[in-house]
């Protein structure tokens, strides 16, 4: 695939970092603070490299949704590829949800036959997880439940 570092143009267009609630912006930032530490200093690169090889997936599924949807069908849509992605994972099989698989979704509609009228939302890489890849050995903290989790008794 050529990299021509063509303007992306996703369907659902993402939102800067900035924009995001505090408590996201610190865990994005704790994220990428522990990447370096598994892929070094060009840790950019490295992804951005796995990223145009469509982190080599086996396969794509790509999640559409027709256009003038409510946004109660993207809570819909979640929940249907979490289910993709247990199943797989009960296969045996990796996956991975990526704003890189829908970011050209011209090319998408045209090779794919996608119609005008679907928007198209998200894709997930399948296959065999390669254990000796680097961005696969990349763990991310969790915040404690006890956090996210508020029980009223
Ligand atoms: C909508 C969405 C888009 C994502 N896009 C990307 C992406 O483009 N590249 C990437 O490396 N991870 C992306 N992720 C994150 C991964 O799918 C995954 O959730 C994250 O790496 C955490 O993996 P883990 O739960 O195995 O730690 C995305 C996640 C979501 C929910």
């Amino acid at each position: 695939m050529a990299i021509t570092g063509a303007k992306t143009n996703s369907d659902i267009p993402p939102m800067s970092r900035k924009r995001w609630s505090e408590q996201a912006q610190k865990n994005m930032a704790e994220w990428s603070r522990g990447i370096p530490t598994v892929l070094g200093d060009n840790w950019q690169e490295t992804l951005g490299e796995e990223a145009n090889q469509l982190y080599n997936a086996q396969a794509v599924v790509y999640l559409t949704l027709p256009k003038g949807y409510t946004p109660w069908s993207l809570f819909d849509l979640g929940a249907f590829s979490q289910n993709i992605l247990l199943v797989t994972t009960e296969q045996g099989i990796g996956s991975i949800v990526a704003y890189n698989f829908v970011k050209y979704p011209q090319i998408l509609r045209e090779e794919l036959n996608i119609p005008s009228d679907e928007e198209i939302i998200v894709g997930i890489g399948l296959g065999f997880e390669d254990e000796q890849a680097q961005v696969n050995r990349i763990t991310s903290k969790r915040m404690g439940t006890e956090s996210i989790l508020k029980i009223k008794k």
